[in-house]
Parts: C-alpha cells; structure tokens; sequence
C-alpha cells in the first residue's frame, strides 16, 4: 500500500478497534456486500464514494467489483490500471498485484471479463482466491463487495458471507419490492447478517426515512428480521455530471447535497452508530464458509 500511514489514521483505527467494530481485532477487516434487487439505483456510485470519503478520514478501503455484468468501478473513478480478479486466480498472483491504488486513496479490484466463470470455480480456482483474499487480512480496515443487481446464486453466496450487508433501493416501488425480494434470499442463507438500508436518489430525507420504515417494518413483519437505516442520499444532477467527468462526485463537488449526505454516512459509520458489534469469524474463515459451501 502506498498509502501514508497518519497518526490521524492511526488513531482512528486504534478508535475502531477498541470500540470493537472491527470484527477480528488482530488481523482485523470488515467486509460491507452492497446489493440491490433492481439494477441501477446507484451501488457503485455510492461504493466508490463512500469508500473515498472514508479514505479521506484515514480509513483503509478496498472495493472489489464482483458486478459480473458489467464491472465499472474503474470506469466511474475514470482510472485503470492495476488488473483484475480473474487475472489474480488465473496466474495465481498475489492480490497486491492486482490491486489499483487509485489517486483518491482508496484501492480496488476490477471485475474484467471472465468473473462469471471465477464465481463459479471448480476447487482449484476456489483455493487460489481464498489463498490471495486472505493474504489482504490486516491491510485494510474495510474491504467493500461491489455487487450486480439482483440475486444470482453466487452472489447470494458471496454476500451472505460479509460481516454485513448494505441493501441499496431508491424510492421507486419496483426497487423497494425488488430490495425486500432480495433481502429474503439472503436472510435465508444467513439469518443472523447485520443488515442496512440505503435509499438513493430521494426527494428529501423525510422520504428516505419513509422508504425505510416501510421496507423494514415488511421484514419485521414477514422475516422476523431487523434492519438498521443507513442513510439517505438526495437525488443530484452532479451524481451525474461527476459520472461524466470520471471523478467520485465526492471529490468534484464536495458541497453538493449528494456528497454530503455520503460524507454523513461515512461519519456514522466510523463513529459505530450505524455499526453493530458482533463477535465473528475472521476474514479468512467467512471466505472459506463462502467458498467450499458448495462442495
Ligand atoms: N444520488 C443520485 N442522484 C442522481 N443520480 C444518481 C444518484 N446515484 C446514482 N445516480 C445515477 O444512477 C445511475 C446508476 O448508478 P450506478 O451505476 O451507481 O447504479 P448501480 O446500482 O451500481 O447499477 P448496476 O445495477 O448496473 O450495477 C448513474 O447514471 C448515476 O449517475
Ligand atoms: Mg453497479
């Protein structure tokens, strides 16, 4: 990592981990799985940005575009380089070696081409990725899954396996029917998954937290589940403009209702509000759970 290691950051890791919101305090990274039912309400913008605001706090992230769609994380940040996650499990390389540090201090993984058949890997393929995901433990406090729309197998998989799963839906009844379906799916491969709401693209706070307290009083009434209010982001033309110029929206327009919204949430988070302590299992042993559960 060529990132400049901060008293600043320092302290604030010191300040996560004391606090317990580190899952394995020794080697210790949270996974966040960013999903959504219906595609296009705004997971990878949110991802890239939110990972860079907490960047900026000093916070060590990682995103790894598991969108087998269409991966675009590289494009919204405007930046390639790097290579990709089907690259590291082909040629068995290290994951720092396809690991882009990109200029607004947060790292990524691309997706490229061929992720279909990687999340789909026979044992071989699957140890490999564990072996190089593994060897991340302790080099970044958060690592973020950047899903696709909707509920594949493997990515139901993969994102009951996080520490927590953040369900990205706007105020459009289609994308809260289709979060509430996909919400299900999950809960029923792993009951106990903390699990937030973001509503995108709202008129207002006050329909954000409408939109939340209708989906969550579904799955408290249907699943029996609680779900935890991430945060609401306003609808904003510079989200768009900012997509346009390739740059995270947080970074060309700081003081645009979007990117303060995101800088919000990214401040609730490291402050635990939005956090839920739970002992787990570390890092390696969740990838592990993901991977070989379909032996
Ligand atoms: N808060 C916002 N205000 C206005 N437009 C937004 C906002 N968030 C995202 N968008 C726009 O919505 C579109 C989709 O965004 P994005 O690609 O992040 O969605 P996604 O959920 O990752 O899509 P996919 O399901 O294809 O992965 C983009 O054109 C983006 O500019
Ligand atoms: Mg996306």
């Amino acid at each position: 990592m060529a990132h400049m290691e901060t008293d600043q950051a320092s302290a604030l890791r010191k300040k996560m981990k004391l606090r317990g919101d580190v899952q394995n305090p020794v080697n210790g990274v949270r996974t966040l799985a960013v999903v959504s039912g219906k595609g296009g309400v705004g997971k990878t913008n949110f991802a890239v940005n939110f990972a860079a605001s907490l960047a900026l706090k000093g916070c060590r992230v990682l995103i790894i575009d598991l969108d087998i769609g269409m991966a675009n994380v590289d494009i919204i940040l405007g930046e390639s380089g790097g290579g990709t996650l089907p690259e590291m499990v082909e040629n068995n390389l290290p994951a720092e070696a396809v690991i882009h540090n990109s200029r607004y201090k947060l790292s990524f993984i691309s997706g490229g081409n061929g992720l279909g058949e990687i999340m789909a890997f026979d044992s071989g393929r699957r140890n490999i990725l564990l072996k190089r995901l593994g060897e991340l433990e302790g080099k970044f406090d958060l690592i973020i899954y950047d899903f696709g729309a909707g509920a594949a197998e493997d990515t139901l998989e993969a994102a009951a396996a996080a520490d927590e799963m953040l369900v990205v839906t706007t105020p459009e009844p289609a994308a809260v029917t289709d979060a509430y379906s996909m919400l299900k799916l999950i809960h029923r491969k792993n009951e106990s998954l903390p699990v937030r709401i973001l509503v995108n693209k709202c008129r207002d706070e006050k329909q954000g937290r409408h939109i939340f307290n209708h989906l969550s009083k579904v799955c408290r009434h249907f699943l029996l589940k609680e779900t935890m209010f991430f945060g609401s982001i306003p609808k904003d033309e510079n989200v768009w403009k900012a997509v346009c110029s390739q740059t995270p929206y947080t970074v060309k327009y700081p003081g645009s209702k979007a990117s303060r919204a995101v800088n919000a949430a990214a401040d609730r988070y490291l402050s635990g509000s939005t956090v839920q302590q739970e002992a787990s299992e570390s890092f390696t042993e969740k990838l592990k759970g993901w991977l070989f559960q379909r032996n």
